[in-house]
């Protein structure tokens, strides 16, 4: 049973808070994205609370989720933004988040997104290339400005996760190789725009294993020494996002504090402001998708199909990594059966669960794929001509329609013809 503070049975009914899914449905229709104010703000606190000890700032990642109001609710708990584009640059500040609170990475920036930055006053930009540095000086002095940026730093270590979000082998495009690192420090004293004031990395995603961070954290600091004897005056160690979040109740995530106690004796004494970008820790668990049972149905072996109104196209995840969701009957019902939750995009892979035992819900009532928060709306596409869904934030006993569904006319609007 995947039951949390946010999201909890009243009698037979899931609510959000204390709103009931069920009313939300009727009042806004589905697939609908449900967010949790509370989530939000008690993972943010409970990470805030693992390592208040160590001098740090939290920069929320707006690609896990990234609607106004969900980045405002962070924001004005103190959190700043991990912003990996102009489009995602734009929606932080938007938001009301402060420029000097966010920090944009990205292996692949054009010119003119880091001239946005620029412009915009971030508080570092994160270089993944000898190339991409020498862009930013080139851009900086065009600007009449100095750019201030970090680099980001390709540990080589593997993180045991899906090999679709690990990100801190050599053998992917992420951050610069330590081999590399020689060239890049003499470049900075050629470069007259741009300081080095940051060190950064990012090894992946949903990473249960804290040995791996203890690696790469203990690289980076190798770097970090040697920067100083160069006489670099780095002022941030930027740890990255990928802490876990438990998806399955059988797979518990390895509790944030784990990450602490390994992480705040090993980077205390470097003395500088840590940086880190959760996405998913804050996110995961703060949304459902909201979806309604159009079809049962059985074929000719016996197996059983919910065919429900969501789809790939809202929540990719598991065709994209077999990733494993909860879903919940928003209705408890006594008896259960064994089927596939599938939707109606023409793919064999739009699935939300296969062959899993679920609450015999009928045609017409609810289920909730839970911990469908980060990495869901913002993945969502109008694939199949579907219409990307709208969204609600709660907050107690109140809801707020925080994104509208899209129309038909929105799906033609740009196209000229
Ligand atoms: C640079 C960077 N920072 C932070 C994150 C957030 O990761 P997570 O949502 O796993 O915390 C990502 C995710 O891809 C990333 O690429």
């Amino acid at each position: 049973m995947f039951d949390s503070n946010s999201f909890h049975y009243t009698g037979n009914t899931l609510s959000c808070e204390e709103v009931s899914l069920q009313e939300l449905a009727g009042r806004y229709g589905t697939p609908l994205f449900v967010t949790s104010a509370k989530s939000l703000t008690e993972s943010y606190l409970a990470f805030e609370h693992a390592f208040a000890t160590l001098p740090h700032f939290t920069c929320y990642s707006v690609k896990a989720n990234f609607n106004l109001s969900v980045i405002r609710t962070l924001a004005e708990l103190g959190c700043g933004c991990d912003v990996n584009s102009g489009g995602e640059l734009f929606r932080a500040l938007k938001a009301g988040v402060k420029p000097e609170k966010i920090v944009f990475a990205g292996v692949g920036k054009k010119p003119e997104e880091i001239a946005y930055a620029l412009e915009s006053g971030v508080l570092m930009l994160k270089a993944e290339s000898v190339s991409e540095l020498r862009a930013i000086d080139r851009i900086a002095g065009e600007l009449g400005r100095n750019a201030t940026v970090a680099i980001r730093i390709n540990p080589n270590v593997t993180a045991e996760t899906h090999p679709y979000i690990t990100t801190g082998d050599s053998k992917e495009k992420f951050g610069i190789d330590e081999a590399e690192l020689e060239e890049v420090f003499e470049l900075f004293g050629t470069l007259g725009n741009i300081t080095l004031k940051g060190l950064d990395m990012h090894i992946g995603s949903q990473i249960f294993d804290t040995g791996f961070y203890v690696e790469a954290t203990m690289k980076l600091l190798d770097i970090f020494n040697s920067a100083k004897d160069l006489g670099f005056c780095i002022e941030y160690l930027d740890i990255g996002g990928g802490f876990p979040v438990t998806y399955d109740p059988k797979k518990q995530a390895t509790p944030i504090e784990h990450f602490a106690q390994k992480l705040i004796p090993l980077l205390a004494p470097a003395g500088v402001t840590v940086i880190f970008e959760p996405g998913r820790y804050l996110a995961a668990n703060a949304s459902v998708l909201l979806t309604r049972i159009l079809y049962r149905k059985r074929n000719h072996t016996g197996k059983e199909f919910f065919v429900v109104d969501a789809a790939m196209t809202e929540l990719i995840r598991p065709a994209l990594y077999h990733s494993h969701h909860e879903i919940l009957s928003v209705t408890r019902h006594d008896s259960t059966i064994r089927a596939d939750v599938v939707g109606p995009v023409c793919e064999s892979s739009d699935f939300f669960a296969r062959h899993r035992e679920l609450d015999a819900a009928e045609e017409g009532e609810l289920f909730a794929v839970m911990s469908a928060g980060a990495y869901g709306a913002v993945m969502s596409s109008n694939y199949n001509g579907r219409l990307r869904p709208a969204e609600v934030l709660v907050s107690g006993s109140e809801a707020k329609l925080v994104r509208r569904r899209d129309t038909y006319d929105q799906l033609i609007q740009n196209e000229v013809f």
